[in-house]
């Protein structure tokens, strides 16, 4: 038997001023998405912000639905227009900001299960690893790929 340890290494910002100017820019992108959010059930308004290797930036926000599962996260409705509308392109990375009571969240809120397993797909789909900015009131987190999020993704089709 061995047992065995998995680090993952991430940045930690105070601020967006840290970020590269195109980084800041996805995170203000998502900061603007949550407006677009529809959430009379939870109150709880995430913006999500995808940019493609062309340069090119796509957003969402949640969508949410009597019928509770049938609603969407922020992080998948921007990933399924973006690769709808550009199924060329590759996701390069994503933003995503949370507000709650019209504020932004102190920490970062972190995606859903659901949400990484779709990160997951896109980056197989372009070869390249997709970095994800988690953006915060207090501080923004910057993974730089999706198997920092979601360890031992399933990949027993290769
Ligand atoms: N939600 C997202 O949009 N993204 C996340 O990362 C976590 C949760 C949404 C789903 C639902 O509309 C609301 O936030 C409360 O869970």
């Amino acid at each position: 038997m061995k047992s065995l340890e998995l680090k993952i290494r991430y940045s930690e910002y105070d601020s967006l001023d840290e970020l590269s100017p195109r980084d800041k820019a996805l995170a203000e992108a998502a900061l603007r998405a949550a407006s677009g959010a529809y959430t009379p059930y939870s109150h709880f308004n995430v913006g999500a912000a995808v940019r493609l290797s062309t340069g090119e930036i796509e957003t969402g926000a949640n969508q949410e639905n009597i019928a509770y599962p049938s609603g969407l996260c922020a992080e998948r409705t921007a990933m399924f227009h973006a690769g709808a509308a550009y199924p060329g392109s590759d996701m390069e990375a994503i933003a995503i900001a949370a507000n709650q009571n019209g504020r932004l969240c102190a920490s970062p809120a972190t995606p859903c299960g659901a949400c990484r397993q779709v990160m997951a797909e896109y980056q197989t789909k372009s070869g390249k690893p997709m970095e994800i900015i988690l953006v915060g009131a207090e501080k923004i987190w910057k993974f730089y790929k999706v198997d920092d999020i979601l360890p031992f993704i399933f990949d027993s089709l290769k």
